[in-house]
């Protein structure tokens, strides 16, 4: 772990998490995915920064709803949020630039609780950028920034403050690019955090009609196809390898079976490639598709049950008036 030297009562504090031997983490991830009968690549790896860069325009496409929609039951129920919670510090997963927070830190900032804001995320020029916008913003703010892998480092996230209550905010619906299992067992690590006092507020996206659930992720600018085949750019530079990145389309379909958005990358031609730091060749047949991600989309009870599996009781379900997109606050289940 590194620290960032500082004054003692400076405003920002960064630790981060990622050591120089961290694309480890990646190579496992792609020898373990890329020699599977039925290829797989891990989310995380899509943010670098150009990945962060494009996934900011996916924001703004008029195909992407859910962050319009999550914005709106924002600016709608952040001060309602504020008082339930009178959280004095705000945790947040999967930060990125944090645009969306800011109606949240306003709500805490003008209800006189909010102290500090604790961003995590694995993009250390986002940390870093927005713990320095954020402190501008919000006078008196102490921004305490933790690059890492949410997965591996939440033992990072400072104790909470003396007094006064914590809000975790895991926001953007990406919860729902864990598959099951593994969604449930990272729950229970966010609720190993919570205190009684203490409340997580989580964004999912809602089960609606497959056009548009599609749309959103294949917009017909070809922005989310860049941002998908922007991990093949990453294992180019990061472990050596030869993927020609026009040679694979862009394909995104949901999954009625498991109510989820599968984003996928399918060969055009037969062809091998090959990932030099592992020493591996990977062969693909003309029309091979390799899964990049899932987006799973939520109802009521499914978000219940979830967090009900890690010990959270959900307590509020916040929705915009067209039911797109849901945020539900949830405190830890009394005798956990
Ligand atoms: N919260 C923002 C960004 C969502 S995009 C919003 O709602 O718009 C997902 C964010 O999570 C990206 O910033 C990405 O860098 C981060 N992220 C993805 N996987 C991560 C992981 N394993 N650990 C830490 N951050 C991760
Ligand atoms: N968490 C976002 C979501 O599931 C991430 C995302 C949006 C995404 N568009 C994408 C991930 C396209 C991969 C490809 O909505």
């Amino acid at each position: 772990m590194q620290t960032d030297a500082g004054i003692a009562d400076a405003p920002i504090k960064i630790e981060s998490f990622l050591a120089p031997g961290d694309e480890r983490s990646l190579a496992d991830d792609v020898l373990d995915g890329l020699t599977r009968p039925f290829k797989e690549l891990p989310p995380k790896h899509f943010y670098d920064t150009r990945g962060a860069e494009l996934f900011d325009r996916i924001c703004d496409l008029p195909e992407y709803y859910p962050t319009r929609a999550e914005r709106a039951i924002l600016r709608e129920q952040a001060q309602r949020i504020a008082a339930l919670t009178g959280a004095g510090e705000l945790v947040e997963l999967g930060s990125g630039t944090a645009a969306k927070t800011r109606v949240l830190l306003d709500a805490l900032h003008s209800h006189g609780s909010l102290r500090r804001y604790v961003p995590i995320d694995v993009t250390e020029a986002m940390v870093r950028d927005c713990a320095a916008d954020l402190v501008g913003e919000y006078p008196g703010l102490q921004v305490h920034g933790v690059i890492g892998d949410f997965e591996r480092h939440l033992d990072g996230v400072p104790e909470p403050l003396a007094g006064g209550s914590r809000l975790i905010a895991f926001l953007g619906g990406t919860i729902g690019n864990f598959p099951p299992g593994s969604r449930r067992r990272f729950l229970r690590q966010i609720a190993s955090l919570l205190r009684p006092q203490d409340h997580l507020l989580m964004g999912t996206d809602l089960v609606k009609d497959p056009e548009v659930l599609e749309a959103a992720y294949d917009d017909s600018a070809g922005v989310t196809a860049e941002f998908n085949r922007n991990v093949l750019h990453v294992l180019n530079r990061e472990l050596d390898a030869d993927f020609d990145p026009a040679a694979f389309e862009h394909v995104a379909l949901f999954d009625r079976q498991h109510e989820w958005i599968e984003m996928r990358l399918r060969s055009q031609r037969e062809q091998t490639v090959s990932v030099k730091a592992l020493a591996l060749s990977v062969h693909f047949e003309q029309g091979e598709e390799m899964r990049t991600e899932i987006s799973a989309k939520f109802t009521r009870g499914r978000v219940q049950d979830d967090l009900a599996a890690a010990g959270l009781e959900l307590t509020h379900w916040l929705t915009d008036p067209d039911g797109l997109f849901a945020l539900t606050l949830s405190q830890p289940l009394e005798g956990r």
